[in-house]
């Protein structure tokens, strides 16, 4: 995992926008969120990420077949930001391509990839979910100001006999954009426009809205993934949540009737990293202890789109 060295306070944000320490920390779970400097974009923190991910597994970068990154902040419109990847890393002999799914990300590029194992497409994949969504903050906007960081989180897979990723589920309702969206910057309005108020190029959202279904489509996701492996949720060891808020968290571990003491949070550090939130915290579990072979983990996630999805993996 990589984060830019540049770090905000919930005291730092008292003195930008008209909000306190303690409503944040209480409505959000968050205390501190990393934030990348003018100039700093998402390739910045993927490379060091996916290095850091292969060096781990110890594979070497001319041994990847494809690089697929989940941003929703690519270093530019085009080349992609995994070409960036691939050429940071020299991952020679590779294909590659970004995902837009938002905070949905990095499960969709982990269901991409274990479709291409299983078509026998590519037996090593880079797979990494970052952004620098802060740039795309508007700093007036305490509604959504408080809530975001930036960090990037890489994984390695690779073919095996045996599968990694026991089932998957995705879901999307496109019928409410509104809800979370970048109105500006693509073709509907390019950034050429002049005519239109800044702020279209920013994060807008309707918090009340996305919380309520947030928490809905979380729970009905991780409950279909494991019905269709006939698993129960007693079983999971870890769940991996995307850290959106601390309490949407909460009411989807009550619903589901997983105890917190199984999910990994640490949204106090980094606040909300969109398509990096997962793959830091999977890197965080390893790091602490709190995965071995064989446990069952569960990655669930909700983001603009709106999208979601689980990945239920056999660690
Ligand atoms: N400081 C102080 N007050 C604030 C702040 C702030 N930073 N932000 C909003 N408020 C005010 C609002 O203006 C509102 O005031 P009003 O009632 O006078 O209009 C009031 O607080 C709302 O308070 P609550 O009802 O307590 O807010 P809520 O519990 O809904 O929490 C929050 C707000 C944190 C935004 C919550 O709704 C949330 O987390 N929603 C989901 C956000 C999310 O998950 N986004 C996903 C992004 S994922 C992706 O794909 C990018």
């Amino acid at each position: 995992m990589a984060v830019p060295e540049k770090t905000l306070t919930n005291e730092d944000l008292t003195k930008i926008v008209d909000t306190t320490e303690e409503w944040i920390e209480t409505r959000t779970g968050m205390q501190v969120r990393h934030v990348a400097a003018e100039g700093e974009a998402t390739s910045d923190l993927a490379i060091p990420a996916g290095r850091d991910a292969l060096a781990a597994a110890g594979i070497a970068p001319e041994d990847v077949d494809l690089v697929l990154v989940a941003t929703i902040s690519p270093d530019m419109l085009f080349p992609s930001t995994a070409c960036l990847v691939q050429h940071g890393l020299g991952c020679s002999h590779t294909g590659t391509f970004d995902v837009l799914a938002a905070c949905t990300g990095y499960i969709t590029v982990l269901a991409t990839a274990k479709a291409y194992i299983e078509a026998g497409l590519a037996k090593t994949i880079l797979v990494i979910g970052g952004d620098t969504i802060t740039h795309y903050i508007d700093w007036n906007d305490r509604n959504t100001c408080v809530l975001f960081g930036d960090g990037a989180g890489a994984t390695v897979l690779v073919a095996d006999n045996e599968p990694g990723m026991l089932s998957i589920d995705l879901g999307s309702d496109g019928g409410q954009p509104g809800l979370l969206r970048i109105p500006g910057g693509g073709s509907r309005v390019p950034p050429k426009r002049r005519d239109v108020d800044p702020h279209i190029f920013c994060v807008e959202m309707d918090g009340k809205q996305i919380f309520r279904l947030a928490t809905r489509v979380m729970s009905d996701s991780l409950a279909k993934a494991l019905a269709a492996q006939d698993l129960h949720a007693d079983e999971v060891k870890l769940v991996v949540p995307h850290q959106a808020n601390v309490r949407i968290l909460s009411a989807v571990a009550e619903r589901l009737g997983i105890g917190f003491d199984r999910w990994i949070i640490n949204i106090e550090k980094y606040g909300n990293t969109t398509a990096g939130t997962i793959p830091i915290a999977l890197h965080e579990a390893v790091q602490a202890g709190r995965l071995e072979k064989g446990d069952l983990v569960a990655m669930v996630a909700f983001g603009g789109g709106l999208t979601w999805g689980t990945v239920l993996a056999r660690w």
